[in-house]
């Protein structure tokens, strides 16, 4: 975010398709629309994705109970799926330090069970909700997304959870809810950055959608990753995933869910106004005033396989979520 990056502009090459992640657009949105997902797969996506390897440490009983239910490959992206170690040791959790490798180093003392979140404002059915009664009513789904960070590198990765609408339609909303705004847990005994006396965020990280940004079937909420409970460092217990946007709209650990009637103040924003906007939303035409935004690198990387590939508008999601923002000019509403 604001930690200058540099050598992310040689031209690498883009990562081939393996057949057994490619799903069509087409499926996915017949998935949405409630045809049977499953019945439409190709049969390699049904065979399963590429992460056998990864260790499945085991969640909470009703997670793990909820798991045999999913529904797998409910959205793919056509790319390699990012090898679970990167996921997990290169990090933006600035609750646990700004480097990205101290999540995976610190994020562990995070409790996570139990976990409760609140969900208040304009809604029908506020209260205090346990995680597990917020997330069971609705099935599992695995959706394999691009995720880009501001800070123009990238990843792809198999989410666990269900879509943000489903709790949002279950809470009731009333006719004043305009926006939803999340909130992470404040906690710096367990959460050293958030104790830091050099920490740029004020706590805690907040973030926000319009709401029919978080109605969008797009929008997620993941409770686990790569087949597996999400790891802490990942956001555990609960994150959301908004693939279309950069990844500092993704927040993690989330413990508060607001409907509200104007616009929320959101972390980044608030810390840099002309940097981070409201929207952002993935744009290749709109640079960052430090860096460019028209290319990332694909994670993993190196010096000798820099993989810099090209951004595509919205993160590859334009022909799904572009019609949210008709008639915005997209350079004043970055
Ligand atoms: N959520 C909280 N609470 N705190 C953070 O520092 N970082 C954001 C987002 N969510 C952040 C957060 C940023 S900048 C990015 S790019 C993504 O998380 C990174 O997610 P990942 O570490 O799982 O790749």
């Amino acid at each position: 975010m604001l930690i200058r990056s540099r050598n992310r502009h040689s031209i690498g090459e883009n990562d081939v398709t393996p057949e057994s992640v490619y799903l069509s657009r087409r499926t996915f949105l017949g998935g949405v629309a409630g045809i049977g997902l499953a019945a439409s797969l190709p049969r390699a996506a049904l065979a399963g994705p590429d992460y056998d390897d990864v260790t499945k440490a085991k969640g909470p009983e009703w997670f793990e109970a909820h798991l045999s239910d999913t529904r797998w490959n409910a959205v793919t992206a056509e790319e390699k799926i990012t090898p679970f170690d990167d996921a997990t040791h290169y990090n933006n959790f600035y609750e646990f330090g700004s480097n990205k490798s101290d999540p995976a180093r610190y994020a562990g003392q995070l409790n996570t069970v139990p976990w409760s979140v609140t969900i208040d404002g304009e809604v029908g059915k506020p209260g205090q909700y346990a995680l597990e009664n917020l997330i069971t009513p609705s099935r599992f789904e695995e959706r394999i997304y691009r995720l880009r960070c501001v800070e123009a590198w990238s990843m792809v990765i198999p989410w666990l959870g269900i879509p943000l609408a489903d709790v949002i339609k279950r809470a009731e909303p009333t006719g004043k809810a305009k926006y939803v705004r999340f909130e992470t847990l404040e906690h710096p005994k367990q959460m050293p950055g958030q104790a830091s006396r050099f920490g740029l965020i004020e706590w805690p990280y907040r973030e926000g959608l319009r709401m029919d940004e978080a109605m969008h079937p797009l929008a997620f909420l993941a409770v686990g990753m790569y087949g597996r409970v999400l790891p802490n460092q990942n956001g555990a217990p609960l994150r959301l995933v908004v693939p279309w946007k950069y990844g500092f709209k993704s927040i993690k650990s989330i413990v508060r869910i607001s409907l509200v009637e104007s616009q929320p103040e959101t972390s980044w924003h608030m810390l840099a106004p002309d940097e981070y906007g409201f929207y952002a939303n993935v744009n290749p035409d709109v640079d960052h005033p430090r860096w460019s935004q028209a290319t990332e690198r694909r994670l993993p990387n190196s010096l000798f396989n820099p993989n810099v590939i090209d951004t595509q508008p919205f993160n590859g999601y334009a022909e799904d979520v572009a019609g949210l923002y008709q008639g915005m000019d997209l350079r004043k509403f970055y």
